[in-house]
Protein backbone atom coordinates (compact mmCIF):
# COMPACT_ATOMS: atom_id res chain seq x y z
CA UNK A 1 0.00 0.00 0.00
CA UNK A 2 2.31 2.45 0.89
CA UNK A 3 4.28 2.24 -2.71
CA UNK A 4 1.22 4.59 -3.93
CA UNK A 5 2.09 6.75 -0.73
CA UNK A 6 5.82 6.73 -1.98
CA UNK A 7 4.42 7.85 -5.81
CA UNK A 8 2.11 10.18 -5.03
CA UNK A 9 3.55 11.94 -2.00
CA UNK A 10 7.55 11.21 -1.61
CA UNK A 11 7.83 14.22 1.01
CA UNK A 12 5.00 12.76 3.28
CA UNK A 13 6.80 8.83 2.07
CA UNK A 14 9.69 10.09 3.62
CA UNK A 15 8.71 11.68 6.48
CA UNK A 16 6.71 8.70 7.38
CA UNK A 17 9.63 6.25 7.22
CA UNK A 18 11.72 8.78 9.27
CA UNK A 19 9.00 8.33 11.92
CA UNK A 20 9.28 4.81 11.55
CA UNK A 21 12.74 5.02 12.23
CA UNK A 22 12.90 7.22 15.07
CA UNK A 23 10.14 4.86 16.82
CA UNK A 24 11.97 1.88 16.30
CA UNK A 25 15.57 3.57 17.62
CA UNK A 26 14.64 5.11 20.38
CA UNK A 27 13.19 3.94 24.03
CA UNK A 28 9.45 5.05 24.23
CA UNK A 29 8.40 6.08 27.27
CA UNK A 30 5.39 8.42 27.36
CA UNK A 31 2.89 6.82 29.12
CA UNK A 32 0.06 8.04 26.78
CA UNK A 33 1.87 6.57 23.61
CA UNK A 34 1.67 2.88 22.40
CA UNK A 35 2.51 0.79 19.24
CA UNK A 36 -0.95 -0.30 17.56
CA UNK A 37 -1.09 -3.34 15.92
CA UNK A 38 -0.49 -3.60 11.88
CA UNK A 39 -4.40 -4.85 12.20
CA UNK A 40 -5.64 -1.99 13.86
CA UNK A 41 -3.45 0.23 11.28
CA UNK A 42 -4.93 -1.27 8.58
CA UNK A 43 -8.51 -0.78 9.73
CA UNK A 44 -7.59 3.15 9.99
CA UNK A 45 -6.30 2.71 6.36
CA UNK A 46 -9.11 1.54 4.42
CA UNK A 47 -11.91 2.21 2.48
CA UNK A 48 -13.85 2.79 5.55
CA UNK A 49 -12.61 6.84 5.38
CA UNK A 50 -14.73 7.45 2.63
CA UNK A 51 -18.07 6.90 3.72
CA UNK A 52 -20.15 9.71 5.76
CA UNK A 53 -23.13 8.26 8.17
CA UNK A 54 -24.04 11.15 10.71
CA UNK A 55 -26.31 9.40 12.94
CA UNK A 56 -26.55 6.05 14.73
CA UNK A 57 -26.43 1.99 13.43
CA UNK A 58 -30.31 2.14 11.55
CA UNK A 59 -30.59 5.48 11.73
CA UNK A 60 -28.42 7.47 9.57
CA UNK A 61 -28.74 10.22 7.27
CA UNK A 62 -27.20 8.94 4.60
CA UNK A 63 -27.65 5.85 2.73
CA UNK A 64 -25.39 3.05 1.48
CA UNK A 65 -24.15 2.37 5.39
CA UNK A 66 -25.50 -1.30 5.71
CA UNK A 67 -21.52 -2.10 6.23
CA UNK A 68 -20.69 0.92 8.37
CA UNK A 69 -23.39 0.25 10.51
CA UNK A 70 -22.05 -3.28 11.38
CA UNK A 71 -18.74 -2.04 11.96
CA UNK A 72 -19.77 0.66 14.28
CA UNK A 73 -22.14 -2.38 15.75
CA UNK A 74 -19.23 -4.43 16.57
CA UNK A 75 -17.54 -1.44 18.14
CA UNK A 76 -20.08 -1.03 20.15
CA UNK A 77 -21.13 -4.71 21.20
CA UNK A 78 -17.10 -5.41 22.34
CA UNK A 79 -16.63 -2.12 24.29
CA UNK A 80 -20.16 -3.18 26.15
CA UNK A 81 -18.81 -6.61 26.85
CA UNK A 82 -14.88 -5.80 28.13
CA UNK A 83 -15.77 -2.64 29.94
CA UNK A 84 -19.37 -4.38 31.79
CA UNK A 85 -21.42 -1.23 30.55
CA UNK A 86 -25.01 -0.58 29.79
CA UNK A 87 -24.25 1.58 26.47
CA UNK A 88 -21.19 2.59 24.31
CA UNK A 89 -20.88 5.44 21.99
CA UNK A 90 -17.70 4.80 20.12
CA UNK A 91 -18.17 8.06 17.44
CA UNK A 92 -15.98 10.69 19.70
CA UNK A 93 -13.21 11.82 17.65
CA UNK A 94 -10.59 12.26 20.81
CA UNK A 95 -10.38 12.43 24.40
CA UNK A 96 -11.31 15.65 24.82
CA UNK A 97 -14.55 15.26 22.65
CA UNK A 98 -15.10 12.68 24.47
CA UNK A 99 -15.44 14.50 27.58
CA UNK A 100 -16.58 17.71 26.14
CA UNK A 101 -19.76 15.28 25.03
CA UNK A 102 -20.09 14.01 28.38
CA UNK A 103 -20.40 17.30 29.97
CA UNK A 104 -23.32 18.69 27.55
CA UNK A 105 -24.96 15.80 28.21
CA UNK A 106 -25.02 15.90 31.77
CA UNK A 107 -24.49 19.85 32.61
CA UNK A 108 -25.72 23.32 31.62
CA UNK A 109 -23.01 26.08 31.37
CA UNK A 110 -22.48 27.27 34.75
CA UNK A 111 -22.48 24.23 36.71
CA UNK A 112 -20.01 23.16 38.88
CA UNK A 113 -17.38 20.47 38.31
CA UNK A 114 -14.87 18.98 40.31
CA UNK A 115 -11.39 17.23 38.89
CA UNK A 116 -8.17 16.98 40.09
CA UNK A 117 -5.95 20.02 39.51
CA UNK A 118 -4.21 19.88 36.33
CA UNK A 119 -0.67 20.56 38.03
CA UNK A 120 -1.43 17.42 40.38
CA UNK A 121 -2.17 14.95 37.62
CA UNK A 122 -5.90 15.95 36.24
CA UNK A 123 -6.34 16.34 31.99
CA UNK A 124 -6.78 20.16 30.80
CA UNK A 125 -10.47 19.10 29.89
CA UNK A 126 -11.18 18.62 33.80
CA UNK A 127 -11.22 21.94 34.33
CA UNK A 128 -8.35 24.04 33.09
CA UNK A 129 -8.64 27.95 32.81
CA UNK A 130 -7.27 27.63 29.27
CA UNK A 131 -9.88 24.74 28.43
CA UNK A 132 -13.30 24.74 27.68
CA UNK A 133 -13.92 22.85 30.78
CA UNK A 134 -12.66 26.07 32.51
CA UNK A 135 -14.67 28.30 30.30
CA UNK A 136 -17.89 26.72 30.08
CA UNK A 137 -18.70 25.33 33.70
CA UNK A 138 -17.51 26.32 37.55
CA UNK A 139 -14.71 24.47 38.61
CA UNK A 140 -13.60 22.86 41.95
CA UNK A 141 -10.41 21.21 41.79
CA UNK A 142 -9.47 18.81 44.43
CA UNK A 143 -5.80 18.17 44.81
CA UNK A 144 -3.69 15.07 46.31
CA UNK A 145 -2.15 14.77 50.05
CA UNK A 146 1.12 17.36 50.12
CA UNK A 147 2.84 14.85 51.90
CA UNK A 148 1.78 11.35 50.54
CA UNK A 149 0.82 12.84 47.09
CA UNK A 150 -2.38 10.35 46.73
CA UNK A 151 -5.75 11.34 46.53
CA UNK A 152 -7.34 12.27 49.66
CA UNK A 153 -10.73 10.97 50.21
CA UNK A 154 -11.62 12.86 53.11
CA UNK A 155 -10.51 16.31 51.67
CA UNK A 156 -12.26 15.43 48.98
CA UNK A 157 -15.52 14.88 50.19
CA UNK A 158 -15.38 17.64 52.88
CA UNK A 159 -14.63 19.94 49.34
CA UNK A 160 -18.06 18.21 48.14
CA UNK A 161 -19.98 18.84 51.12
CA UNK A 162 -19.02 22.37 50.89
CA UNK A 163 -19.19 22.76 47.26
CA UNK A 164 -22.16 20.58 45.85
CA UNK A 165 -21.02 20.08 42.18
CA UNK A 166 -22.97 18.88 39.79
CA UNK A 167 -20.62 16.35 38.52
CA UNK A 168 -17.31 14.64 40.59
CA UNK A 169 -14.86 13.20 37.45
CA UNK A 170 -12.09 11.25 38.47
CA UNK A 171 -9.52 10.64 35.64
CA UNK A 172 -6.02 11.23 35.51
CA UNK A 173 -3.25 12.03 33.12
CA UNK A 174 -0.01 11.62 35.79
CA UNK A 175 -1.90 9.34 38.84
CA UNK A 176 0.73 6.58 39.42
CA UNK A 177 -1.56 4.88 41.85
CA UNK A 178 -5.16 2.41 41.55
CA UNK A 179 -8.58 4.32 41.73
CA UNK A 180 -10.89 4.04 44.13
CA UNK A 181 -14.04 4.26 42.33
CA UNK A 182 -16.23 2.98 45.08
CA UNK A 183 -15.25 5.95 47.37
CA UNK A 184 -15.51 8.65 44.88
CA UNK A 185 -18.70 7.29 44.08
CA UNK A 186 -20.30 7.45 47.61
CA UNK A 187 -18.98 10.80 48.05
CA UNK A 188 -20.83 12.01 44.67
CA UNK A 189 -23.77 9.96 45.93
CA UNK A 190 -23.84 11.92 49.15
CA UNK A 191 -23.86 15.27 47.39
CA UNK A 192 -26.37 14.01 44.48
CA UNK A 193 -23.15 14.81 41.63
CA UNK A 194 -22.82 12.50 39.12
CA UNK A 195 -20.03 10.67 39.05
CA UNK A 196 -18.08 10.26 35.60
CA UNK A 197 -14.83 8.34 35.18
CA UNK A 198 -12.18 9.68 32.29
CA UNK A 199 -10.31 6.29 32.35
CA UNK A 200 -8.33 7.08 29.47
CA UNK A 201 -4.52 6.37 30.78
CA UNK A 202 -5.72 3.27 32.28
CA UNK A 203 -8.48 1.75 29.88
CA UNK A 204 -6.16 -0.86 28.71
CA UNK A 205 -4.93 -1.72 32.04
CA UNK A 206 -8.63 -2.34 33.56
CA UNK A 207 -10.00 -4.18 30.09
CA UNK A 208 -6.80 -6.94 31.19
CA UNK A 209 -7.71 -6.99 34.02
CA UNK A 210 -4.69 -5.06 35.63
CA UNK A 211 -7.01 -2.22 37.47
CA UNK A 212 -10.89 -2.48 39.15
CA UNK A 213 -13.57 -1.63 36.41
CA UNK A 214 -15.39 1.79 36.90
CA UNK A 215 -19.02 -0.05 36.21
CA UNK A 216 -21.30 -0.06 38.26
CA UNK A 217 -20.10 2.83 40.35
CA UNK A 218 -19.37 5.47 37.52
CA UNK A 219 -22.76 6.91 35.63
CA UNK A 220 -20.60 8.19 32.50
CA UNK A 221 -16.91 6.71 31.69
CA UNK A 222 -14.92 8.81 28.75
CA UNK A 223 -12.02 7.06 27.21
CA UNK A 224 -9.17 7.52 24.90
CA UNK A 225 -8.36 3.96 22.32
CA UNK A 226 -4.50 5.04 21.90
CA UNK A 227 -3.21 4.36 25.18
CA UNK A 228 -3.15 1.38 27.02
CA UNK A 229 -5.60 0.27 25.29
CA UNK A 230 -3.38 0.33 21.78
CA UNK A 231 -5.80 1.25 19.47
CA UNK A 232 -6.13 3.67 16.36
CA UNK A 233 -6.29 7.16 17.89
CA UNK A 234 -9.76 8.01 19.23
CA UNK A 235 -11.95 7.80 22.01
CA UNK A 236 -15.39 6.59 23.42
CA UNK A 237 -17.84 6.87 26.21
CA UNK A 238 -19.63 4.19 28.23
CA UNK A 239 -22.76 4.97 30.15
CA UNK A 240 -25.57 3.63 32.54
CA UNK A 241 -28.97 2.80 30.56
CA UNK A 242 -30.23 6.06 31.96
CA UNK A 243 -27.75 8.66 29.95
CA UNK A 244 -27.57 6.57 26.97
CA UNK A 245 -29.60 8.82 24.56
CA UNK A 246 -28.52 11.96 26.25
CA UNK A 247 -24.84 10.92 25.35
CA UNK A 248 -25.47 10.15 22.29
CA UNK A 249 -27.13 13.35 21.55
CA UNK A 250 -24.65 14.99 22.64
CA UNK A 251 -21.94 13.54 20.24
CA UNK A 252 -24.25 13.82 17.07
CA UNK A 253 -25.35 16.10 16.48
CA UNK A 254 -24.24 17.82 19.43
CA UNK A 255 -20.90 18.46 18.95
CA UNK A 256 -19.41 16.12 15.81
CA UNK A 257 -21.06 15.68 12.50
CA UNK A 258 -19.72 12.36 10.52
CA UNK A 259 -17.79 9.85 12.60
CA UNK A 260 -14.66 8.76 11.32
CA UNK A 261 -16.07 5.15 9.89
CA UNK A 262 -11.97 4.34 9.28
CA UNK A 263 -11.08 4.94 13.23
CA UNK A 264 -14.38 3.13 14.54
CA UNK A 265 -13.36 -0.12 13.12
CA UNK A 266 -9.77 0.28 14.37
CA UNK A 267 -12.02 0.86 17.37
CA UNK A 268 -13.35 -2.45 16.65
CA UNK A 269 -10.37 -4.26 16.26
CA UNK A 270 -8.59 -2.64 18.97
CA UNK A 271 -11.49 -3.81 21.30
CA UNK A 272 -11.13 -7.66 19.76
CA UNK A 273 -7.56 -7.66 20.87
CA UNK A 274 -8.29 -6.60 23.79
CA UNK A 275 -10.43 -9.35 24.69
CA UNK A 276 -8.02 -11.85 23.76
CA UNK A 277 -5.98 -14.01 26.86
CA UNK A 278 -2.99 -12.21 25.53
CA UNK A 279 -3.84 -8.67 26.35
CA UNK A 280 -4.36 -9.87 30.04
CA UNK A 281 -0.91 -10.88 30.39
CA UNK A 282 0.24 -7.58 28.71
CA UNK A 283 -1.63 -5.38 30.64
CA UNK A 284 -0.22 -7.65 33.49
CA UNK A 285 3.68 -6.91 32.13
CA UNK A 286 2.99 -3.08 31.64
CA UNK A 287 2.50 -3.03 35.42
CA UNK A 288 5.20 -5.53 36.49
CA UNK A 289 7.38 -3.30 33.92
CA UNK A 290 6.54 0.33 35.59
CA UNK A 291 7.19 -1.57 39.29
CA UNK A 292 10.26 -2.65 38.13
CA UNK A 293 11.04 0.87 36.34
CA UNK A 294 10.40 2.00 39.62
CA UNK A 295 11.99 -0.21 41.65
CA UNK A 296 15.14 0.45 39.36
CA UNK A 297 14.94 4.55 39.84
CA UNK A 298 14.52 4.39 43.81
CA UNK A 299 17.98 2.13 43.88
CA UNK A 300 19.45 4.52 42.03
CA UNK A 301 18.66 7.43 44.49
CA UNK A 302 15.74 9.28 42.38
CA UNK A 303 12.45 10.47 44.49
CA UNK A 304 9.02 8.89 42.99
CA UNK A 305 5.70 10.87 43.68
CA UNK A 306 3.75 9.03 45.93
CA UNK A 307 7.06 6.77 45.95
CA UNK A 308 6.09 4.35 43.37
CA UNK A 309 3.03 2.87 41.23
CA UNK A 310 0.28 0.40 40.65
CA UNK A 311 0.06 1.20 37.13
CA UNK A 312 1.37 1.89 34.10
CA UNK A 313 3.16 5.49 34.77
CA UNK A 314 5.72 6.75 36.79
CA UNK A 315 6.24 10.30 38.18
CA UNK A 316 9.86 10.76 39.00
CA UNK A 317 10.46 14.22 41.45
CA UNK A 318 13.74 15.96 39.98
CA UNK A 319 14.23 18.32 42.62
CA UNK A 320 16.88 16.55 44.48
CA UNK A 321 19.13 16.60 41.32
CA UNK A 322 19.02 19.88 40.45
CA UNK A 323 17.88 19.42 37.31
CA UNK A 324 14.41 20.60 35.37
CA UNK A 325 12.03 18.58 33.97
CA UNK A 326 12.19 20.76 30.91
CA UNK A 327 16.36 19.82 30.81
CA UNK A 328 15.77 15.95 32.15
CA UNK A 329 13.69 15.90 28.44
CA UNK A 330 15.93 17.62 26.48
CA UNK A 331 19.26 15.37 27.93
CA UNK A 332 17.24 12.18 27.35
CA UNK A 333 15.87 13.27 24.16
CA UNK A 334 19.26 13.86 23.14
CA UNK A 335 20.31 9.80 23.73
CA UNK A 336 17.17 8.07 22.42
CA UNK A 337 15.03 7.98 25.61
CA UNK A 338 11.27 9.68 24.98
CA UNK A 339 9.55 11.17 28.35
CA UNK A 340 7.91 13.92 28.89
CA UNK A 341 8.10 17.19 31.47
CA UNK A 342 5.90 17.20 34.11
CA UNK A 343 4.27 18.96 36.72
CA UNK A 344 4.62 17.15 40.45
CA UNK A 345 2.35 17.92 43.09
CA UNK A 346 2.41 21.15 44.57
CA UNK A 347 5.16 22.20 41.65
CA UNK A 348 7.19 25.72 42.04
CA UNK A 349 8.30 26.11 38.39
CA UNK A 350 5.85 26.70 35.23
CA UNK A 351 4.21 23.71 33.16
CA UNK A 352 6.88 24.46 30.76
CA UNK A 353 9.77 24.19 33.09
CA UNK A 354 8.67 21.44 35.49
CA UNK A 355 10.29 19.80 38.62
CA UNK A 356 9.06 16.44 36.80
CA UNK A 357 9.43 13.46 33.83
CA UNK A 358 6.71 11.47 34.03
CA UNK A 359 7.32 8.03 32.43
CA UNK A 360 5.58 4.94 31.19
CA UNK A 361 5.36 1.23 30.01
CA UNK A 362 3.15 0.48 27.70
CA UNK A 363 5.04 0.90 24.77
CA UNK A 364 8.13 -0.69 25.48
CA UNK A 365 6.23 -3.53 26.90
CA UNK A 366 4.11 -3.67 23.28
CA UNK A 367 7.60 -3.90 22.02
CA UNK A 368 8.62 -7.05 24.09
CA UNK A 369 10.67 -5.77 26.89
CA UNK A 370 10.95 -6.91 30.61
CA UNK A 371 11.98 -6.65 34.16
CA UNK A 372 15.72 -6.29 32.80
CA UNK A 373 15.62 -3.96 30.09
CA UNK A 374 13.47 -1.63 32.88
CA UNK A 375 16.46 -2.32 35.34
CA UNK A 376 18.69 -1.15 33.02
CA UNK A 377 16.48 1.69 31.98
CA UNK A 378 16.09 3.02 35.09
CA UNK A 379 19.82 3.27 35.22
CA UNK A 380 20.22 5.34 32.25
CA UNK A 381 17.69 7.27 33.28
CA UNK A 382 19.38 8.18 36.29
CA UNK A 383 22.82 9.15 34.57
CA UNK A 384 21.71 11.43 32.29
CA UNK A 385 19.27 13.32 34.68
CA UNK A 386 22.55 13.17 36.74
CA UNK A 387 25.15 14.07 34.20
CA UNK A 388 23.11 16.19 31.71
CA UNK A 389 26.17 17.89 30.10
CA UNK A 390 28.76 15.27 30.19
CA UNK A 391 29.09 13.93 26.65
CA UNK A 392 30.76 10.46 27.67
CA UNK A 393 28.05 9.42 29.51
CA UNK A 394 25.73 10.52 26.90
CA UNK A 395 27.79 8.36 24.07
CA UNK A 396 27.60 5.22 26.17
CA UNK A 397 24.19 5.65 27.21
CA UNK A 398 23.47 6.10 22.91
CA UNK A 399 25.33 2.69 22.31
CA UNK A 400 22.75 0.95 25.15
CA UNK A 401 19.87 2.69 23.62
CA UNK A 402 20.34 1.23 20.15
CA UNK A 403 21.89 -1.78 21.42
CA UNK A 404 18.68 -2.14 22.91
CA UNK A 405 16.37 -1.92 20.36
CA UNK A 406 18.03 -3.85 17.94
CA UNK A 407 17.45 -6.73 20.45
CA UNK A 408 13.47 -6.03 20.30
CA UNK A 409 12.31 -5.16 16.78
CA UNK A 410 9.89 -2.77 16.00
CA UNK A 411 7.34 -3.52 12.96
CA UNK A 412 9.62 -6.02 11.25
CA UNK A 413 6.68 -6.31 8.46
CA UNK A 414 7.23 -2.53 7.13
CA UNK A 415 10.69 -3.35 6.30
C1 LIG B 1 -7.14 11.53 31.33
C2 LIG B 1 -7.18 12.08 29.95
N1 LIG B 1 -8.35 12.46 29.43
C3 LIG B 1 -8.46 12.97 28.19
C4 LIG B 1 -7.35 13.10 27.39
C5 LIG B 1 -7.50 13.77 26.04
O1 LIG B 1 -7.33 12.92 24.99
P1 LIG B 1 -7.05 13.53 23.53
O2 LIG B 1 -5.62 13.93 23.53
O3 LIG B 1 -7.37 12.37 22.63
O4 LIG B 1 -7.99 14.68 23.33
C6 LIG B 1 -6.10 12.71 27.86
C7 LIG B 1 -4.92 12.86 27.00
O5 LIG B 1 -3.81 12.87 27.39
C8 LIG B 1 -6.01 12.18 29.18
O6 LIG B 1 -4.84 11.81 29.70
Amino acid sequence: MQEFLKQVDPEIYGLARQELERQRNGLELIPSENFASLAVMQAQGSVLTNKYSEGYPGKRYYGGNQFIDECETLAINRAKKIFHADHANVQPHSGSQANMAAYFALLNPGDKIMGLNLSHGGHLTHGSQVNFSGKLYKVVPYNVHPKTHLLDFDEIEKLAVQEKPRLIVAGFTAYPRQVDFKRFAEIAQKVGAYFMVDMAHIAGLIAGGAHPQPFPYADVVTSTTHKTLRGPRGAFILCKKEFQEKIDKAVFPGIQGGPFDHVIAAKAVCFKEAMQPEFAQYAKKVVENAKALAESLVEEGMTLVSGGTDTHLIVVDLTSLKITGKEAQNALDEVGITVNKNTIPYDPLSPFVTSGIRLGTPALTTRGMGKSQMKEIGKMISEICRSPNDSAVKERVRKQVAEMTRQFPLYPELG
